[in-house]
């Protein structure tokens, strides 16, 4: 039997004639003589209609919410039904009886997170993970249309990238070793092969925070470049974001206005973003009542503050190097300055981090000798100072934060189907 997606009916182009569906109930309401029975499948919902005295009829008052089942009937234009829509049933067989299902509208946030497996089911999260593989779509074909090669670098590591603090330790056989916490420095080791390369690929942080927008285990979209520098990467970065803005825009229209995101918003994120220096950013929210002095990092607050004040994207810059990773090269003419930037979105604040790199050898080996970390750790990272150096540069994007901002999502446990953070690893 042939089987039609219900997307493919709520579009109208079934009206008048008979069509299969099969999928899970998803409402179900009886009155005297009919029961409604609205049934989802991966593509929309649709209502069908059982009449009493049918043959169908102890079937339906049988099936249960979330019982998956097949239905076959007759497709009629009905302004009542939701997608305007409607089946009026003459057959419907059962393939699996639902136990009474644990979700209604009465449940808490923390329970729907103890169900997820279950909570998957909902049209939110079909939506959000939707428009999540449509996000990473766009962002692959970004990337190859700028030429750039995808690499797959290792998720078992030996040394930090961002620092200790953060490191995920594992026994690997009868040694200690790291989940990556950013594909960075194996990726710079390719650009001498590829010169533009990225990845999409998950990302590890042992991070304490419990805000809406960090989790233990994301994924991190990571571009490295030789022969770049940093206002290439913003330019690359800007160039990334609109694009994705504006086909997420335009191919996910139903999606958007299901999950109430209003796509001109989307439509209208275009670079060039704007661009301010930390030094000017710690005067500006001074100015707005925050106390900080310069040389202090950023937290959520003050990347929020500074975001809603420019009510758009906007790239800080030119950071004090002792609050960024000893990778990061310094200006020429101001060494205490790292050639480093961050996009900040209103409501998250950092969504990227980026910039040039250490080229030179001995450059990085001082670094690495202030930060306090083992030269013998990065032997082969300074190889690639060694045999061929050249100025490059790269950023790291969190997919996560990206879907959050342009979702306008509450918490970043949303943009993932099985969210890692402090207190969930289940289901
Ligand atoms: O700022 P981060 O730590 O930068 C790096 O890892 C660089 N090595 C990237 C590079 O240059 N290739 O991480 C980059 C981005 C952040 O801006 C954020 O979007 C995301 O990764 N991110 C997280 N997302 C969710 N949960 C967390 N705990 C995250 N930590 C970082
Ligand atoms: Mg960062």
């Amino acid at each position: 039997m042939k089987f039609t997606p219900i997307q493919d009916i709520i579009s109208g182009k079934r009206e008048g004639k008979s069509a299969h569906v099969r999928g899970w109930i998803y409402r179900k309401r009886e009155s005297k003589d009919v029961i409604f029975l609205v049934v989802r499948d991966a593509t929309g919902i649709i209502q069908c209609t059982v009449k009493k005295g049918s043959k169908l009829w102890t079937c339906a008052e049988k099936v249960t919410i979330e019982s998956s089942v097949t239905l076959s009937g007759t497709v009629r234009l009905d302004k009542r039904a939701p997608g305007g829509f409607e089946l009026s049933s003459d057959s419907l067989q059962i393939i699996g009886l639902a136990e009474t299902f644990p979700i209604s509208k009465d449940k808490s946030e923390d329970f729907l997170r103890d169900v997820r497996h279950l909570w998957l089911r909902s049209r939110k999260m079909n939506l959000v993970m939707r428009i999540r593989s449509e996000v990473l779509g766009f962002i692959h074909e970004f990337f190859r249309k700028k030429s750039f090669i995808e690499v797959s670098p290792p998720m078992f590591i030996s040394s930090a990238c961002e620092g200790g603090s953060t490191l995920f330790g594992l026994k690997y056989f009868d040694q200690d070793l790291y989940l990556t916490q950013s594909a960075q420095l194996h990726l710079e080791a390719l650009i001498y092969s590829l010169e533009k390369v990225y990845t999409v690929a998950p990302s590890f942080r042992a991070e304490k925070s419990r805000t809406i927008r960090h989790l233990t285990e994301y994924w991190h979209v990571e571009p490295e470049q030789a022969f770049a520098d940093i206002d290439d990467m913003m330019r690359l970065e800007e160039d990334l974001v609109s694009y994705v803005c504006q086909k997420v825009a335009k191919e996910c229209k139903k999606e958007l206005e299901e999950l109430g995101v209003k796509a001109e918003k989307l439509a209208s994120v275009k670079p060039p973003f704007s661009r301010i220096t930390y030094t000017d950013a710690v005067e500006m929210l001074n100015k707005k009542g925050v106390k900080m002095k310069w040389g202090d990092d950023f937290g959520f607050d003050e990347e929020r503050k500074l975001a809603e004040e420019f009510g758009k994207p906007v790239f800080v810059y030119a950071y004090p190097k002792q609050i960024k990773a000893f990778y990061c090269k310094t200006y020429r003419d101001n060494p205490e300055l790292a050639i480093s930037a961050d996009l900040l979105v209103p409501n998250i604040g950092e969504i990227t981090t980026g910039g040039s790199r250490v080229d030179d050898k001995d450059e990085l080996v001082t670094r690495m000798k202030e930060m306090g970390l083992n030269e013998k750790d990065y032997e082969w990272y300074i190889d690639l100072r060694r045999y061929g150096t050249v100025p490059h540069a790269g950023f790291g994007l969190g997919v996560e934060r990206l879907i959050e901002w342009m979702l306008n999502l509450d918490n970043i446990i949303d943009a993932i189907p099985f969210p890692r953070t402090t207190r969930r690893f289940y289901p």
